[in-house]
């Protein structure tokens, strides 16, 4: 038996998307920046998709740009908000992917702008009080970046809250929301959120594109220079079958969401329930409750001859998922995140990732191999 448990990673791309960027990889194949009818069909479809985008988030088209991915959108933004918009400090935390905190390390390194960390809990919650402490405690213009959901162990931020004390203090907020976007109803006005970002392949659509969504007030030029592309936010022929197929999938995952989320919540507490069944010292990484994405479950087993192998045994046995940070990667390396929660560090510690394609049988057969092989 497959088991596919690391949705967090990646995920399968749909039927339905790849049907919808299938005439843009065949016959639509003109430059979206020329003024003859084949730029025309590409230009308008680029258009299309910005507009979908925008509704589902409740933006305006104008304040989405494409990108490659994540990570573009995610270091086009802060390195953006630090060298078009004025910001001179960061507040950020221990959790967040490395194409976050790396953007930060080299705007502390290279653009010399202060860095600080915003307290976090065992269980990767953030500390909204001394967030606002910190934002109280400087004048300087800041940029305050918090993901939505930790993709390692699921933990979701209030970004409601933390928007709302972000405005309080007029600082300019940007949240990486990769992991939540198409999981979870988004409306960056609710949120008042100055910056956040997408990726196609995190929600049954296609790897190598993605979306940064930029608040008209606040929009921060183009990372790579060279053609106008994006309206000179972007530059770079766009990927137009990629971006037909992120609001195609983007489309699907939002008409099912809700259908799709009590599907995936009723399985992972249905794996929760097994596990604790099965294994006297199992123990959860991240929060379990309502503050916990629904796809995303981090598991602790307790240190053992076995347990350090037990990513490559379960490959072994059809099963995919994810031990260390590298998304995709079978490294069962320490994870910045687990660490960042002061747990012991001995313990292994294993993703395992939902989508709607899981089923209960899958997490009969892996609690029944993980029962075998520890
Ligand atoms: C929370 C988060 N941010 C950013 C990324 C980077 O996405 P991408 O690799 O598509 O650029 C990922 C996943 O890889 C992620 O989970």
């Amino acid at each position: 038996m497959k088991v596919y448990f690391d949705n967090a990673a990646t995920t399968a791309i749909d039927e339905e998307v790849l049907e919808a960027m299938m005439p843009f990889l065949k016959e639509h194949f003109g430059n979206p920046s020329t003024i003859y009818s084949f730029g025309r069909e590409t230009r308008a479809a680029i258009e299309d998709a910005r507009k979908t985008i925008a509704q589902l988030i409740n933006a305006q088209p104008g304040e989405i740009i494409f990108t490659s991915g994540a990570t573009e959108s995610n270091n086009t933004a802060i390195k953006g908000a630090v060298n078009y918009l004025g910001v001179e400090r960061i507040i950020t935390s221990l959790l967040e992917h490395h194409c976050v905190e790396y953007s930060v390390e080299f705007c502390r390194d290279q653009l010399k702008v202060e860095t600080v960390l915003v307290k976090t809990d065992d269980k990767g919650n953030i500390d909204l009080d001394d967030l606002k402490n910190l934002l109280a405690s400087s004048d300087k213009k800041t940029l305050v970046t918090l993901m939505h959901a930790n993709n390692e162990i699921g933990t979701l931020l209030d970004i409601e809250k933390a928007g709302a004390i972000c405005k309080e203090y007029k600082a300019l907020f940007h949240s990486d929301t990769v992991q939540t976007f198409a999981h979870l109803q988004i409306d960056v006005q609710k949120m008042q959120v100055d910056f956040i970002s997408g990726a196609a392949h995190k929600f049954h659509g296609p790897k190598g594109v993605g979306f940064l969504y930029m608040r008209k007030q606040n929009k921060v030029r183009s990372l790579i220079h060279g053609g106008g592309q994006e309206r000179g936010y972007r530059a770079g022929t766009e990927n137009v079958y990629g971006i037909v197929g992120m609001a195609a999938a983007a489309k699907k995952a939002y008409r099912n969401l809700e259908a799709d989320k009590i599907y995936i919540t009723e399985l992972k507490n249905y794996f929760i329930s097994k596990l604790k069944e099965n294994f006297n010292d199992v123990d959860f990484n991240g929060n379990t409750d309502e503050r916990s994405l629904y796809t995303v479950l981090n598991v602790s087993f307790p240190p053992s001859d076995k347990s350090a192998l037990l990513l490559f045994t379960l490959d072994l046995e059809g099963i995919c998922c994810s031990g260390g940070s590298a998304c995709g990667s079978g490294a069962a390396a320490g994870s910045h995140v687990v660490k960042a929660l002061g747990k012991d560090e001995n313990r292994i510690s294993i993703r395992f990732s939902f989508s709607k394609h899981n089923t209960w049988e899958e997490v009969d057969y892996v609690v029944g191999k993980l029962k075998e092989k520890l």
